[in-house]
């Protein structure tokens, strides 16, 4: 079974506000995202579309979208996403879901994900990677960030707010073989450590993936 997404919206929902405080300047502290997101930005050009899912208050969405990519940003959180179109209101947000998704297969040019698998299970993990795989143009660029490690953490208090929820970190091997099951190629995963009294105390990874351009959705259901 996997986490119940209305636990997750929940979550987000009540803490919309604070954690739009919090993270949305948080690239400007953490010098390897803004590498990493550089490097996205080179290698999509002028490809587009381009979606942030899971985007929160939209803070990666934005960075890229000052990059110059033509960005939009999908999350399940209301709040979360009424809390980004305040902040950048020339930005398109949109409510949806990752293990669901709304688009047409071959569709979409790149995706960044920072962080939106921290509440998934396993099981889930695969569904995303699925979902992301089939709406990928052939050839689209996938980027994304997770917590590295086997434990999952049952959370009561977020950002000062009482909630319940759990977060999960990933080992490597599994997200690399998981990616691998569901067609990507050309993965590479960029580990780093935490930066201290920045961010939770955790280590870090940075992924980018491709679908082949060889392949379509169709080819793998
Ligand atoms: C840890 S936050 C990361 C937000 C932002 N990307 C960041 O780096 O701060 C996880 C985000 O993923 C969203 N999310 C979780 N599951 C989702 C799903 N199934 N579909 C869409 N968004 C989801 C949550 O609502 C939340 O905004």
């Amino acid at each position: 079974m996997g986490q119940d997404l209305s636990k997750i919206e929940t979550l987000y929902d009540t803490v919309a506000r604070d954690y739009a405080e919090t993270f949305s300047g948080e690239h400007a502290k953490k010098p390897k995202d803004q590498e990493i997101l550089h490097k996205f930005s080179r290698m999509i050009g002028h490809k587009k579309p381009v979606w942030d899912f899971g985007c929160g208050p939209g803070q990666t969405t934005k960075y890229l979208n000052d990059l110059g990519l033509e960005i939009s940003g999908l999350d399940l959180s209301e709040k979360s996403l009424n809390q980004a179109r305040t902040i950048h209101p020339r930005i398109l947000f949109q409510k949806g879901n990752m293990l669901e998704l709304e688009f047409e297969s071959n569709s979409i040019a790149g995706i960044v994900a920072f962080y939106a698998i921290v509440h998934f299970t396993e099981a889930q993990v695969g569904i995303a990677f699925r979902e992301i795989f089939r709406v990928l143009q052939p050839g689209g660029l996938f980027l994304f960030t997770y917590h590295i490690g086997k434990e999952i953490i049952h959370v009561e208090e977020f950002l000062g707010k009482k909630v319940d929820i759990d977060f999960t970190f990933f080992p490597t091997d599994f997200i690399a073989n998981c990616l691998k099951e569901h067609g990507f190629e050309e993965i590479e995963i960029i580990e780093r450590a935490p930066y201290p009294g920045v961010e939770y105390e955790s280590q870090r990874a940075y992924v980018f993936a491709v679908k082949p351009t060889d392949s379509n959705a169709a080819q793998l259901s």
